[in-house]
């Protein structure tokens, strides 16, 4: 079977860099690009970071930077999860990865133009650039054959108790996204919460002894530090690798088709994703939303995909 052609939005941020790796190396995938949005860190941090990781993983494509606002200007970073640098724990390479002279937006546009096949859009951070392209491109919708993008949740949030951070970041750019009528799967708390990085998993990480594997491992003892610190969650959850493993391998996941829209304008609950699951709006189904996860499945494709770095 081809490998299916992506393009990785992100903003490392520890698990968009997992994620990196994830769609870079398992074969199933065709990685076109990678392009950036601030979130977990400013636009220069999570790009430089992402560089970084492309650097040390040795994946050779085209990074552009993207939004260092959402839409309507907002900006701010989640240091208390992922430091200062957006990427604390251990020391990266300088990066030998050059940066792309297009914005994200214009980089997106030119290798689905380039693709000979429907490329699909993965977003493991705010859906600024996204909705971005689909308001500057929409000429292009038809040659996307899926978004599949980290975030929401069905139940409760992480930056507020009912927002998820990427939505809660650029609400007015998931709307957007989430009104596209394009095909879409959510992958939010709900399915990521079961990705944790349990003892077995650090255990298979030391049992690798690589550069690699000795970096991430002290990317993912910080970041399980912090999730231990705000959410007392000693196992910390890979959120952003979820989104790219059920491209690889949809049994990764079990889905609902429901109908999925964003508050945009809840004092308390600004960015909230409203998922319904028993249909008691009525609403058309517009959202494939993740809700169960193989552990084993998952982790096997992540564990591999560092392997073979
Ligand atoms: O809420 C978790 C999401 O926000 C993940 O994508 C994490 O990297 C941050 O971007
Ligand atoms: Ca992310």
């Amino acid at each position: 079977m081809d490998a299916l052609p992506i393009i990785l939005d992100c903003d490392p941020g520890h698990d968009d860099a997992l994620a990196m790796i994830l769609a870079a190396k398992n074969p199933a995938l065709k990685l076109l690009g990678i392009t950036t949005v601030s979130g977990n860190g400013g636009i220069s941090k999570v790009t430089l970071n992402a560089r970084r990781i492309a650097t040390l993983a040795n994946i050779d494509v085209p990074i552009a930077e993207g939004a260092g606002k959402s839409i309507l200007g907002a900006f701010e970073e989640a240091n208390d999860i992922h430091g200062e640098s957006a990427l604390d724990g251990a020391e990266l390479p300088e990066p030998k990865i050059e940066l792309s002279l297009l914005h994200a937006v214009d980089l997106i546009a030119k290798l689905i133009r380039e693709s000979d096949k429907s490329v699909t859009l993965i977003a493991t951070g705010p859906l600024t650039n996204i909705a971005l392209f689909l308001k500057m491109h929409p000429g292009l919708k038809p040659k996307i054959s899926e978004i599949v993008f980290m975030g929401g949740s069905a139940s409760r949030g992480n930056r507020t108790p009912y927002a998820e951070f990427n939505i809660w970041m650029d609400p007015e750019a998931a709307e957007v996204v989430l009104q596209s009528g394009l095909p879409l799967t959510m992958c939010g708390l709900d399915v990521t919460h079961q990705a944790l990085v349990t003892p077995d998993i650090f255990n298979e990480l030391d049992k690798m002894n690589s550069k690699l594997s000795k970096i991430i491992i002290g990317l993912l003892k910080f970041f399980a530090k912090t999730y231990d610190e705000v959410f007392e969650m000693p196992d910390p959850p890979l959120h952003d690798p979820v989104a790219v493993a059920l491209l690889i391998d949809r049994t990764v996941v079990k889905t609902r088709m429901v109908n999925v829209e964003v508050e945009l304008s809840g004092t308390l609950t600004r960015g909230a994703t409203v998922v319904d699951l028993h249909n008691r709006l009525g609403r058309s189904a517009n959202c494939n939303v993740a809700l169960e996860l193989d552990r084993s499945k998952f982790w096997n494709l992540m564990l591999t995909a560092i392997r073979s770095c």
